[in-house]
């Protein structure tokens, strides 16, 4: 269903009574939300009202996956969920909106800030490097000065699926262990698909005159709480090669 459709979502909700919705659906075209920041409220904002509220009607348990780019990338350490957000574009405003309505209408509810997720039929660059690697003589333009931790879809719904299992409600960071730039990333690909002649030419974020939106350069997330709940995420290159080999 389209979440925007207010009537329709609280419906949906209450005729299908889950006992628990992973709210997933965004508008996540970040330079898109710059363009058009009504589809973005619409759809990440209001969106995610619309869903919380038809969860508070049948009381059940909501989570939401947020974003490390509420963050404004300021800090030199690792963000911890009590970090004052500061969102830099739109699509972050939008998702940190869709955070404060689900805090304010529900009470039994999972705030996840994942980053860079990649995984199987994943339409973000991240997923989508390896195919782009794997066309002959394939040069991939790839930043170097952006820099937090890959999160594998896979990892994350095992995290997302403790988290739900210990009755855990709040704020909570969920990503890999360790850190790499998009380049760094690209690299590991390159290395863990042996793919010999793929470019990746690594550029500055604002080598890239069209990216309309800014973003983040360092939203690398702490992991200190899911990991004091008894819940450890792997390294991200460990989860990456397990990924491509699956
Ligand atoms: N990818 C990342 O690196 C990353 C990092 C941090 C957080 N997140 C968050 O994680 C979640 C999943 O990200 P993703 O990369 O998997 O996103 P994605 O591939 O863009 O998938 C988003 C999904 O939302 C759906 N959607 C968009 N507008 C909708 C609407 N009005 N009604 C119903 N469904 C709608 C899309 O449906 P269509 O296919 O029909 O368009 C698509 O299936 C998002 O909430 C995102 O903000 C992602």
């Amino acid at each position: 269903m389209d979440i925007t459709d207010r009537e329709k979502v609280i419906k949906t909700v209450r005729d299908f009574k889950p006992a628990i919705v992973i709210h997933c659906a965004a508008f996540t075209d970040v330079d898109g939300c710059e363009v058009d920041k009504e589809k973005a409220y619409r759809v990440n904002a209001f969106g995610t009202q619309y869903i919380a509220e038809g969860c508070s009607d049948i009381n059940c348990t909501m989570i939401y996956l947020s974003t490390d780019f509420v963050f404004d990338g300021k800090k030199k350490t690792p963000y911890l969920e009590t970090d004052l957000p500061n969102p830099l574009n739109v699509y972050a405003e939008t998702k940190l909106l869709g955070e404060y309505y689900i805090s304010h209408i529900l009470r039994r509810f999972v705030i996840v800030r994942p980053s860079r997720i990649f995984g199987r039929g994943g339409r973000n660059f991240a997923s989508r490097i390896p195919e782009l690697m794997k066309h002959k003589g394939s040069k991939i333009t790839i930043t170097r000065d952006i820099v937090n931790s890959p999160t594998y879809a896979s990892d994350l719904a095992d995290a997302i699926r403790f988290l739900v299992q210990k009755d855990f409600y709040g704020i909570v960071n969920i990503c890999n262990r360790g850190e790499c730039s998009w380049y760094e990333y690209g690299l590991k690909v390159k290395e863990f698909l042996k793919v010999k002649d793929a470019e990746l030419i690594p550029v500055s974020f604002s080598d890239f005159e069209s990216r309309k939106a800014e973003r983040p350069h360092y939203s690398v997330l702490s992991t200190q709480l899911l990991e004091s709940l008894g819940f450890t995420m792997p390294d991200w290159q460990d989860s990456l090669r397990t990924w491509l080999e699956s």
